[in-house]
């Protein structure tokens, strides 16, 4: 088949790639000619583990194209994926203009039988609105336009497209249904589920899905707190609780509060949804809240926790992108810890193996650094705050022989606790402690709770 991606963002890369390796034709279009020339050269703007080698094998067996040209580019397509962004506006909600845009750009032409599918995250309803907005530009011709939202995690996203969990198709017809069909057949031969809705249910999945996720984590987060109070191991609670079937293990991992480019953005339009349909997402409002006080509360455990001197506080924080794998500082932990710590006297130094380049611009002051004992040379605190590999294998010797300090955060929870502190340092994992219950990986602080509970008259 013949598709067109129009926006050659993370997901418009992603997803071409991805239809071309399923053996489609596919052009992606982009109005950014700069961009456009980059991937016509063979580069790739993004980084994406695996995206540069399978843009390259479908380039090379002529199924990818890139284009700045939209018009002809649709007109050929018998599908037009629009995976353009959808910012979050000021309230919260989301911003339609870019898709609407493109939608009006390319409605004269594209031929009658072809299908706008949306990719973008886009509120319920949106797939009608803009089947309505396409047929007014069309002079009253209506086109089919359905909703096939992406569930792509940066770092694993061609395993995501390609191994998915499920295939949401929302359409409202019988064209856009089956266009839909047509294109998935190779996965859907793979037995990957796959399940047909109108489009405003596709749209409220993709919604469901990142709040329920987030909701998962902000709860995580909050039991982790609670265990810091209690003396428990929020390591012992998530095996607990993840074996449950009906929990399941995934998105258990207590950190430093949720980032990047989805589930900040896709909460609040969730919440703005509600607001507007009358029917409040209270849980997510809430959730939004406690996620931003999370990163601020971090901030200050590690402002109190190094105390006040006579010279200043030097921090080296180790992890800017919102998660390992990919480059991306969109909302991470760190843009709103840095400054907190800045802002409090601290001299922060910064290293990330990949996201320097692109936090750089969002935290003037910050002393970046390639080598990550380089940026912890003669700092009192070092903080974890991205789960990167390098960081699970740091060399603790050598990191206590460059520190000034031996105060150690670790808001992933990936180091060993024992090996810190054999290296003399004084350790501050999340959920757990090394303090006054001790050995609280072996339950001794849950058992000591549990005693003193139980000696009380019931
Ligand atoms: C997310 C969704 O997972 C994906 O389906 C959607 O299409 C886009 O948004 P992504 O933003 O790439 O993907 O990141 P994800 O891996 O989901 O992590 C989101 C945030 O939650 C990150 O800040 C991450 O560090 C944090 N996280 C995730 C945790 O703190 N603990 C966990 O256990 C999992």
């Amino acid at each position: 088949m013949k598709l067109a991606v129009v926006g050659a963002g993370y997901v418009g890369l992603t997803t071409s790639a991805c239809l071309a390796e399923l053996g489609h034709s596919v052009t992606c279009v982009d109005s950014d000619a700069s961009r456009i020339a980059i991937l016509q050269g063979g580069g790739v703007p993004i980084y994406e583990e695996g995206l540069h080698e399978l843009m390259q094998k479908n380039r090379a067996a002529g199924r990818l194209t890139f284009s700045a040209d939209l018009r002809p580019a649709a007109g050929h397509a018998d599908a037009i994926f629009l995976a353009v962004g959808t910012p979050s506006r000021p309230d919260g909600d989301i911003d339609l203009s870019h898709i609407e845009t493109a939608a009006r750009q390319l409605a004269r032409d594209i031929r009658h039988d072809a299908v706008l599918i949306i990719k973008s995250t886009v509120v319920a309803g949106t797939a009608r609105n803009l089947g309505r907005l396409v047929a007014r530009e069309r002079g009253g011709d209506a086109v089919s336009v359905a909703s096939n939202p992406e569930f792509l995690r940066e770092g694993t996203a061609i395993a995501d497209f390609m191994t998915a969990d499920r295939i949401v198709a929302g359409a409202d017809d019988d064209l856009g249904a089956d266009r839909l069909r047509r294109i998935y057949a190779p996965l859907r031969a793979r037995d990957i589920p796959y399940l047909e809705m109108s489009t405003a249910d596709a749209e409220m999945v993709k919604y469901a899905a990142n709040a329920f996720l987030a909701l998962k984590l902000g709860f995580i987060n909050n039991v982790a707190d609670l265990c810091e109070s209690t003396g428990g191991d929020i390591r012992n609670v998530v095996s607990g609780i993840g074996l449950d079937r009906r929990i399941g293990p995934s998105f258990l991992s207590p950190g430093p509060g949720y980032g990047g480019s989805c589930f900040p953005k896709d909460t609040r339009a969730f919440a703005a949804l509600g607001k507007r349909a009358g029917a409040r997402q209270w849980l997510v409002e809430r959730l939004i809240e406690d996620n931003e006080a999370r990163k601020r509360k971090l901030a200050q455990r590690i402002i109190d926790d190094m105390g006040k001197g006579g010279r200043p506080r030097r921090v080296a924080v180790l992890g800017l992108a919102f998660k390992s794998g990919t480059d991306d500082v969109r909302e991470s932990a760190a843009l709103t810890i840095i400054p907190l710590l800045q802002a409090s006297g601290a001299i922060v130094h910064a290293h990330d193996p990949r996201a320097s380049r692109a936090a750089a611009e969002f935290l003037p002051g910050v002393r970046f650094s390639d080598d990550c004992y380089h940026a912890c040379g003669d700092v009192d605190a070092a903080v974890v705050l991205t789960e990167w590999d390098e960081y699970r294998h740091l060399d603790l010797r050598r990191l206590a022989s460059v520190m000034r300090g031996r105060l150690l955060f670790d808001f992933r929870n990936i180091l060993d606790p024992a090996e810190v502190s054999r290296h003399g340092f004084r350790y501050r994992p999340i959920g757990h402690s090394t303090g006054p219950f001790g050995k609280t990986a072996e339950g001794q602080g849950v058992a000591d709770i549990y005693g003193r509970a139980a000696a009380y008259p019931v």
